[in-house]
């Protein structure tokens, strides 16, 4: 071999993390840059940080798939190429087909984004292990309500609130006891107390991180009802954010037509028909409307993310 130079095996690759929607590899770290390779898949948004909060250079080839720069609706695909360093404001991204992307940014960030996402994993994890009902149960809302968004025209910085609010709703139940979150019977007065304080406690653990901030002022209002007679705070109408009125349309709807322990699933249309019910009581009339479009044509219903 050549002094000084490095051939690495796709085979010998060391260092990647990945949740399903998002892989990052690890090429080269070296000096003040590093090399790597992030797949992402369609329907995820990302942005780009302004250089106030993110003082870099930052190089993004497209090795496949397409990207859609949503700010100016410009689309990216295989040999196109953005760089950047000293954004003046947020550049927002949508992948439009599973893409493929190198990048190579000074200084380095790879560690910085695999912390998030392990963040992320670990929480979700938490929760799903605690509680028997949230297997899949977070993915499911996450790819519902961002389909609702869209049909809501939120922007980006709401799209990407909202995906990690929705798939974190219920982290704060891992501080609930065992006993009284699986408890097989009805809750007495004082559980229901402790059940209660589950968006409170998730709002908390997520306000620690300064990336889920924004996500856990979503996640303390996701048991609000639209009349005002939700928790914690009983807030109603536009008072609750537009996120969180998504995200209680998408979770009353993704519970009834999974199985429960007690019970079997609601179909589909006995499902939306509740939804529909109890729209301008405890849900928001435009939501549900966007919300069952969603449903109906199918959008939103893709493979688990
Ligand atoms: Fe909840
Ligand atoms: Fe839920």
């Amino acid at each position: 071999m050549v002094a000084g130079l490095t051939i690495v095996r796709e085979s010998d690759r060391r260092e990647n993390i990945g949740k399903k929607a998002t892989t990052l590899d690890l090429l080269v770290q070296q000096g003040n840059f590093d090399v790597t390779r992030q797949h992402v898949l369609a329907g995820k948004y990302f942005y780009l940080d302004e250089a106030s909060s993110w003082e870099g250079f930052e190089f993004i080839y497209v090795l496949s798939g397409i990207l859609r720069e949503t700010d100016d609706d410009v689309l990216l695909s295989a040999g196109d190429y953005i760089y950047h360093h000293g954004l003046t404001e947020r550049a927002h991204f949508q992948v439009d087909q599973d893409v493929d992307l190198l990048l190579i940014t000074s200084p380095p960030s790879f560690h910085l984004m695999r912390d998030e996402i392990q963040e992320i994993l670990q929480l979700a994890r938490s929760v799903e292990e605690k509680d028997e009902e949230t297997e899949g149960h977070c993915h499911r809302l996450e790819r519902l309500a961002i389909a609702t968004g869209e049909r809501l025209d939120l922007n980006g910085d709401q799209l990407i609130t909202l995906s990690y609010a929705a798939y974190l709703h219920d982290v704060g139940k891992v501080k609930v006891p065992d006993e009284i979150l699986n408890k097989p019977g009805p809750l007495t007065d004082e559980e229901w107390v402790e059940m209660r304080k589950h968006p409170e406690h998730g709002a908390r653990m997520l306000e620690d991180k300064e990336f889920l901030r924004d996500a856990g002022k979503i996640v303390i209002a996701h048991h609000e009802r639209y009349d005002g007679a939700g928790y914690p705070r009983g807030l109603a109408g536009d008072d609750i954010p537009i996120e969180a009125r998504i995200i209680s349309v998408v979770d009353a709807y993704d519970a009834m037509v999974s199985d429960r322990p007690y019970r079997k699933a609601l179909s589909k249309e006995t499902a939306l028909a509740e939804i529909e019910r109890n729209s301008g009581s405890q849900f928001d009339p435009r939501v549900v409307r966007a919300f069952l479009k969603v449903v109906r044509e199918g959008s939103g219903a893709t493979s688990d993310a």
